[in-house]
């Protein structure tokens, strides 16, 4: 080896663009109009409300998410994103409206069987068992796999050498989430960020066709947000479609195929990044929660990190 050879960087993640530009090109004919038709959707969701007393959360007419695409859904605190979230993955029951993934009805079922159908989610608010270890955390998120039933669970050797994948598939996750040296560390002793991670390599353990991240970005160190990013492009390299909600407009912009807008429970706008960030109407919504702030301004991102800390600390 000669002396001037440096090591190359590792390329942890897909690193081709082809997803992208697939997907970019499914959707360039694509309407800027609200509730808009897509070509080949995964989620179609139709009169969707949720009222709490006299407020109204969400009144969603119609969305429709585009398969294998990076959708972002925005808004201002409040907007109802996140209870769009739980009435999509089932962890609240709608006032009205129906919805369909993959083709399959999904109002009022179970939240455990919309990730069994490979719709998985993950909170706002970190769900991670603080009294477990990392990778015991790491390994509830593993679900039936196909080839999986009583027989192997009744068979010693076949039960062990699904545990040792499970394990195995676990440590390279944690390992490309730069989790592995706290395999064995309680959930509880990581910082929120590190929980955010695991939270999100979790939900990746069932293999989703799906992933609906809940402000992913929110808490997690800035020198890890890089690798997070490429992660969830990697998602898209792959096939999986991904639905995040964020307040962080540079993330929006760099990642997106498809931004959705939501305020006051409506869909207001949606289109490609460049196009809804020049809309008026996301520029009302976002000023309705932010006088002094202009889009894309990392003051979102730290408001953001703000508003979650204060709400850790509440709880
Ligand atoms: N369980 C509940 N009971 C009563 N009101 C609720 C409940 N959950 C949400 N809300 C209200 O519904 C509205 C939408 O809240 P939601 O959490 O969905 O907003 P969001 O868009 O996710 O906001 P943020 O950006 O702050 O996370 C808010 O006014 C909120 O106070
Ligand atoms: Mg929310």
């Amino acid at each position: 080896m000669s002396a001037d050879y440096t090591v190359p960087e590792p390329v942890p993640f897909a690193t081709t663009t082809a997803g992208r530009d697939r997907v970019t090109a499914d959707l360039s004919h694509v309407a800027r109009t609200p509730g808009v038709i897509k070509p080949d959707a995964i989620v179609v969701a139709d009169q969707v409300t949720r009222h709490f007393g006299g407020m109204t959360a969400v009144d969603v007419a119609h969305l429709e998410v585009q398969r294998g695409a990076i959708t972002a859904l925005i808004g201002p605190n409040g907007a109802g994103k996140t209870t769009l979230f739980n009435l999509l993955t089932g962890f609240d029951r709608p006032s009205t409206g129906t919805w369909s993934f993959d083709n399959r009805s999904l109002s009022g079922v179970s939240a455990a069987r919309v990730a069994r159908s490979g719709m998985v989610r993950t909170f706002q608010l970190t769900k991670a068992l603080s009294r477990m270890t990392v990778i015991e955390n790491m390994r509830l998120g593993a679900t039936h796999q196909p080839g999986e039933n009583l027989f192997t669970a009744l068979v010693p050797p076949l039960w062990r050498a699904r545990e040792k994948e499970i394990t195995e598939q676990a440590e390279e996750l944690l390992a490309r989430f730069k989790l592995d040296a706290k395999r064995d560390d309680y959930a509880g002793s990581l910082s929120g960020g590190q929980r955010k991670l695991l939270e999100m390599a979790r939900a990746l353990m069932s293999r989703p066709t799906m992933v609906m991240l809940d402000e992913p970005m929110a808490g997690v160190n800035p020198a890890l947000t890089q690798s997070l990013l490429g992660h969830i492009q990697s998602l898209r390299e792959d096939g999986t479609t991904v639905l995040f909600v964020e307040h962080d407009m540079h993330m929006v912009r760099h990642i997106s195929d498809w931004v959705v807008v939501m305020a006051e429970g409506r869909i207001v706008a949606e289109g490609p990044p460049e196009d809804v960030m020049a809309d008026q109407a996301v520029i009302d919504a976002y000023l309705g929660a932010h006088h002094d702030t202009d889009l894309g301004d990392d003051a979102l991102l730290e408001d953001g990190i703000e508003r979650l800390e204060a709400k850790e600390q509440n709880r």
